[in-house]
C-alpha cells in the first residue's frame, strides 16, 4: 500500500466547507509535459461554518510555483493530499487565494484529472479528479462559476460554460451556472466538429457540436439525432430546459468510463458515440442513445442540482438511469427495456447485494469513492425512483419533481432532501421508504396463497412475507415498504383484476380479493415492481399458463424465465433429462407472430451460467462451473433439435432487407434472427453462420455471425480476415479481442487471452482494450472458474501489472472475484491465494487495496 492505512470517509462526519466561493478564474498554459495552471479563487466566510478556519484545499501530484493572498505571497507548503493555509495568515471576510502549479498531463495514465489521449488534453475530474489539477476544495458542496482561459498552440480549446473570446493559441469560456469541482473540463486537440442545432421551448437557439478526431465525423450522426431527441423528451416529460448557447460532446479514445457530463462539455468515451452500421452493433446504437441522453439529462439532475457529497451520489445517478431508462422506453418498446434492465439489474446489482461487496444505495462509509459506482447505486438507485414513482402515482411523482428543481436549482443537496420532496408533494410519510436508500440487501418475497369458496363469490388471499438476508455490517433489516404489483387471471385466461399495486409494509401481510367466481391464477410482482427475490412454489402448468395468457409483458417473459431456469437446475442437480412441456411452451411463444421480435429474442434467451450458479448458490448447492456449462450446452442443443422447424422458418423470415437500419424494430428482427442462428449454429455444423458472415453488410450480423463460429470450435479463417478488414479500427478490434475470449471453450479459455494478451495491437494501457480481453474472460464463466486456475493466475497477474497505471480501472475489474465464496474449497482456495498475491503487491493502489480487502473479507468461518 501506497499510504499505509488509508482512512475511511464517513457520512456522519460531513461538516459543511468553512468558506463559500464568489467565483474560481482558471489559466491553464498547456504543455504536454509542464502544463501551467494560474486560479484566482475569491472566498467568503460560510456563515454555516462560524468562527475562524484554516483554508485547506485538496492537491495531489501538484508542483506549487507560488501562492498569494490578496496579492501576498504566502509560504505554504503542500502535503501529499493538499496545502493549509492557517487561520492566522487569512484576513478577514473575503479574500483572493491565487496559486501557480505545474503538472504533467503526459504521465498521466490514470485518466484522472488533466491527461492526454491520441495526442489531445482532456480532464476527467469526477469524483476528485480536479485535485490533481490545481489546490481547490474537491468537494461536490463547493459551487462556483468558472472563467477558464487556455492557451495552447491546439486548433480547439474548448472548457466549460458559454465561449467568450478567443484568439490565435488562446481561448476564454465562461460559465455562469455555479457547479463543484467536479464537473469542470477542458479539452484541447485537433479535433472536427460535426455541428447541429436545437432550439429550445422557450426559443434559446443552442449550437450542438460533437467533437471527434478528423475521418470519425461520418460515424457521429446517431449520436447526435439521440441528443436531440434527449433534448426534446426532457422538455416534454421534465419540462426542463437547456440553459447555455452551446453543448460540446468530445469523444475519446482513453477513457476509464463510458462518458461524463461535464457542464456544456460532455466528454465520451469514443465507444458511446461513434457508430456506423459497419462498425456498430444495434445494441451498441441502443447503448449510444441512452448515454448520450443520461449525460444530457445530469445537466438538470446533477449538474443544476448536484450532491452534498459523495455519500449522496445515488441522488444524480439513481435518478439520472432512471430517467434514461423512461426515455429508452419512450423511444424503443417498454416491455422490452424492462426485461433488459431487470436482467441486468440481476446480473450485476443482485450478484453485488448477495457479496462481499453489499452495500447500501446510500453507504455511510468509503476508502475510495471511485469503487462505489455501482450497480448498487446505479441500478438499484433507479429501482428506487420507480418504485417511489408507483408509490405516489405518475401525478405525484411529477408535482415532486417540479418542486425538487424549483426548491434545490443551485444547490448540493441530499437524499433527505430528495425523500421531503416527494413527502411535501404527496402529503406522504416516506420514513420507512428510507430503509431502502440505507439498508443493503435483496429482500426475498415468499407468497402463500388460500382460497376460500363462498355463497357471495370466493375470496382469494395472497399473503406475503419479507426477509432480507445480512450483509457485511448489517445483521439486522427491518421490514421495507415494497409495492407489490399484482393482477388475477381467470383459469380461462381472463384478466379479472387488472394491474394493482398492493403496499407492504410489515413482515408478514396478507391482502384479500374477495366475490370472485374461480380460483384466479396469480400474475405477482408484475413489471417487477420492487428489486426483491420473488420465492413462491408454482407448478409447471401455472407457469405455462402464464407464459401463454399474462397481459403483463414482464411476467410473461418472466414465466418462461422461470420455467428454462428450473429445467436447468434439475438438469444439473437432479441429471434429470430437458422438458418436453417446456419446449413447447417455448416454441409456442416464439413463433407467435403477434408478439414483438425483441420480445421474443428475449424469450429464447436462456439463463447465463452466472445467473444459474448463484440460483444453485442460493438454494444451498454449490456450483459447478463445468457442469453448469455442458447441461446449459445440452439444454440448447435439444431445443434447437426441437424447435428445428420454427427456428428455420424464422430465420428465414426474420431476415431485415438492405439498407440497414439501428431503429428499434429492425434491431428487434435482427435480435430475433440471431437469437435462431445461435440455436441452429448447434445443428446445421455452423453452415448459416459462416455464410451470414460471408454476406452481412452490418456488425450486428457480423459480430454475431462470428460468435457462433468461435462457440462452435470453428471460425480461424472467419478471425483472420475480421482483423485484416478491421485492423485500423480501434472500436472494432476491442471486439475482435473480446469475442475470441468470451466463446472461447472453457479449457481453452485462459489459453486464448494469454496469447491475445501477446499480440501486438493489446494495447493494455487503454482501458477499452483492457476490458474487451479481461474483462470477456471473467465473463466466460466455465473458463474464467476453470479447475485448472489458470484463468483467476493470469487474470491477477494482469490486475497486478494495471493497478500501479490505472487504479481504478483495476479496482473495477477486481470485482470479478466477488463471487468467489460461491465455489468449492479447491477454486476457494486458489482465489483466495491470488486475492492475497494482489493484497501483498508493494505500493497498491488504495483503490485495489479496498476492493480486495472487501472481497477477501467474505471468507466464510
Ligand atoms: N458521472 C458518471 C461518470 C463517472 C463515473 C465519473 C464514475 C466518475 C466516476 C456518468 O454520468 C455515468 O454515470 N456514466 C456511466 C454511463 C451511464 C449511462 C450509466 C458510465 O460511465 O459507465
Ligand atoms: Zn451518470
Amino acid at each position: 500500500m501506497k499510504d499505509s492505512t488509508p482512512q475511511p470517509t464517513r457520512l456522519a462526519d460531513y461538516q459543511p466547507y468553512p468558506f463559500r466561493i464568489e467565483k474560481t478564474d482558471l489559466t491553464f498554459r498547456l504543455d504536454p509535459k509542464a502544463t501551467r495552471v494560474l486560479s484566482r479563487i475569491r472566498f467568503h466566510p460560510n456563515p454555516a461554518r462560524p468562527g475562524r478556519h484554516d483554508l485547506r484545499m485538496d492537491g495531489e501530484r501538484l508542483r506549487l510555483i507560488a501562492a498569494r493572498i490578496d496579492g501576498a505571497p504566502v509560504t505554504a507548503r503542500p502535503d501529499e493530499t493538499g496545502l493549509t493555509i492557517p487561520a492566522d495568515a487569512l484576513p478577514d471576510g473575503a479574500f483572493d487565494f491565487e496559486a501557480e502549479v505545474e503538472i504533467d498531463p503526459s504521465a498521466n495514465t490514470a485518466l484522472e484529472g488533466l491527461y492526454m489521449s491520441g495526442g489531445m488534453y482532456c480532464t476527467q475530474c469526477e469524483a476528485e479528479g480536479f485535485r490533481r489539477i490545481t489546490f481547490y476544495p474537491d468537494r461536490p458542496d463547493v459551487m462556483a462559476p468558472f472563467h477558464v482561459r487556455i492557451e495552447s498552440d491546439m486548433p480547439v480549446l474548448l472548457s466549460n460554460g458559454n465561449p467568450v473570446a478567443q484568439g490565435e493559441g488562446w481561448a476564454e469560456w465562461d460559465d455562469p451556472w455555479p457547479k463543484p469541482s467536479y464537473l469542470f473540463a477542458l479539452v484541447a486537440g485537433d479535433l472536427v466538429a460535426v455541428r447541429d442545432s436545437f432550439t429550445t421551448r422557450s426559443g434559446r437557439k443552442v449550437d450542438l457540436a460533437i467533437w471527434v478526431r478528423a475521418g470519425d465525423e461520418d460515424r457521429c450522426a446517431y449520436a447526435m439525432d439521440s441528443l436531440k431527441r434527449a433534448m426534446k423528451w426532457d422538455e416534454d416529460v421534465y419540462g426542463r430546459e437547456y440553459d447555455l448557447d452551446v453543448f460540446n460532446i468530445v469523444a475519446v479514445d482513453d477513457f476509464n468510463m463510458g462518458a461524463m457530463e461535464n457542464k456544456g462539455l460532455n466528454i465520451f468515451n469514443s465507444k458511446l458515440v461513434l457508430a456506423s452500421p459497419e462498425t456498430a452493433t444495434d445494441a451498441d446504437f441502443e447503448r449510444i442513445e441512452s448515454v448520450i441522453a443520461h449525460e444530457y439529462f445530469h445537466n438538470w439532475t446533477g449538474n443544476r442540482i448536484t450532491c452534498r457529497d459523495w455519500f449522496q451520489l445515488c441522488l444524480k445517478e439513481g435518478l439520472t438511469v432512471f430517467r434514461d431508462q423512461e426515455f429508452t422506453k419512450d423511444m424503443r418498446s417498454a416491455p422490452v427495456k424492462r426485461i433488459e434492465d431487470v436482467l441486468m439489474l440481476r446480473a450485476r446489482q443482485f450478484r453485488e447485494d448477495m457479496g462481499p461487496l453489499a452495500h447500501p444505495v446510500r453507504p455511510e462509509s468509503y476508502i475510495e469513492i471511485n469503487n462505489f459506482y455501482t450497480a448498487t447505486v446505479y441500478e438499484k438507485g433507479a429501482e428506487l425512483i420507480g418504485m417511489l414513482k408507483l408509490l405516489v402515482g405518475d401525478e405525484g411523482y411529477r408535482r415532486a419533481l417540479d418542486l425538487y428543481f424549483e426548491r434545490h436549482d443551485g444547490q448540493a443537496a441530499t437524499i433527505e432532501d430528495w425523500l421531503k420532496v416527494f413527502e411535501d408533494a404527496t402529503g406522504r410519510d416516506l420514513a420507512q421508504f428510507k430503509r431502502w436508500y440505507t439498508d443493503a440487501g435483496t429482500p426475498r418475497l415468499k407468497v402463500e396463497e388460500d382460497w376460500q369458496p363462498g355463497d357471495q363469490g370466493g375470496t382469494y388471499t395472497l399473503t406475503f412475507t419479507q426477509h432480507t438476508p445480512p450483509t457485511p455490517g448489517q445483521d439486522e433489516k427491518p421490514p421495507r415498504v415494497i409495492p407489490i404489483a399484482v393482477g388475477l387471471l381467470n383459469p380461462n385466461g381472463d384478466e379479472i383484476l387488472p394491474t394493482t399495486v398492493l403496499e407492504m409494509t410489515e413482515e408478514r401481510q396478507s391482502f384479500s380479493f374477495p366475490g370472485l367466481a374461480t380460483r384466479p391464477v396469480p400474475s405477482i410482482l408484475r413489471g417487477f415492481s420492487a428489486p426483491v427475490v420473488l420465492e413462491r412454489e408454482s407448478s409447471f402448468d401455472e407457469r405455462t399458463f402464464l407464459l401463454a395468457h399474462d397481459t403483463d409483458p414482464f411476467n410473461r417473459w418472466e414465466a418462461g424465465r422461470s420455467l428454462a431456469r428450473d429445467v436447468l437446475l434439475s438438469m444439473i442437480r437432479d441429471d434429470a433429462a430437458p422438458s418436453e412441456p417446456h419446449a413447447q411452451a417455448l416454441a409456442r411463444l416464439v413463433t407467435d407472430d403477434t408478439l414483438d421480435p425483441a420480445f421474443r429474442a428475449l424469450c429464447l434467451r436462456l439463463p447465463s451460467e452466472d445467473d444459474l450458479a448463484q440460483a444453485l448458490a442460493d438454494a444451498g448447492t454449490t456450483p459447478e462451473p463445468e457442469r453448469i456449462h455442458t447441461v446449459r450446452e445440452g439444454l440448447a442443443t435439444y431445443l434447437a433439435r426441437q424447435l428445428q422447424k420454427d427456428l428455420v422458418r424464422i430465420y428465414e423470415e426474420m431476415e431485415t432487407p438492405p439498407p440497414y437500419s439501428p431503429d428499434a424494430a429492425s434491431a428487434g428482427r435482427r435480435a430475433l434472427r440471431l437469437a435462431a442462428l445461435g440455436y441452429l449454429n448447434r445443428i446445421d455444423h455452423g453452415a448459416r453462420a459462416a455464410s451470414l458472415f460471408a454476406s452481412a453488410d452490418n456488425m450486428t450480423e457480423s459480430a454475431a455471425a462470428l460468435a457462433c463460429l468461435i462457440d462452435g470450435g470453428r471460425g480461424a479463417r472467419e478471425i483472420a480476415a475480421f482483423y485484416e478488414r478491421w485492423k485500423d479500427n480501434r472500436l472494432v478490434i476491442d471486439k475482435w479481442f473480446a469475442l475470441q475470449v468470451a466463446h472461447a471453450q472453457p479449457d481453452m479459455a485462459a489459453q486464448v487471452a494469454a496469447r491475445l494478451a501477446e499480440h501486438p495491437d493489446f494495447e493494455w494501457k487503454n482501458p477499452n482494450r483492457f476490458r474487451a480481453l479481461m474483462g470477456a474472460l471473467a465473463a466466460n464463466h466455465a473458463g474464467f472458474h476453470h479447475i485448472s486456475g489458470a484463468a483467476y493466475r493470469f487474470y491477477a497477474d494482469w490486475l497486478i501489472r494495471l493497478d500501479p497505471v490505472n487504479p481504478q480501472t483495476t479496482a473495477r475489474m477486481s470485482a470479478a472475484f466477488e463471487t468467489w465464496t460461491r465455489y468449492d474449497a479447491e477454486r476457494r482456495a486458489m482465489i483466495r491465494a491470488e486475492l492475497g498475491r494482489i493484497r501483498q503487491t508493494p505500493d497498491l493502489s488504495r483503490d485495489t487495496f479496498e476492493m480486495v480487502s472487501r472481497i477477501l473479507a467474505a471468507e466464510k468461518a
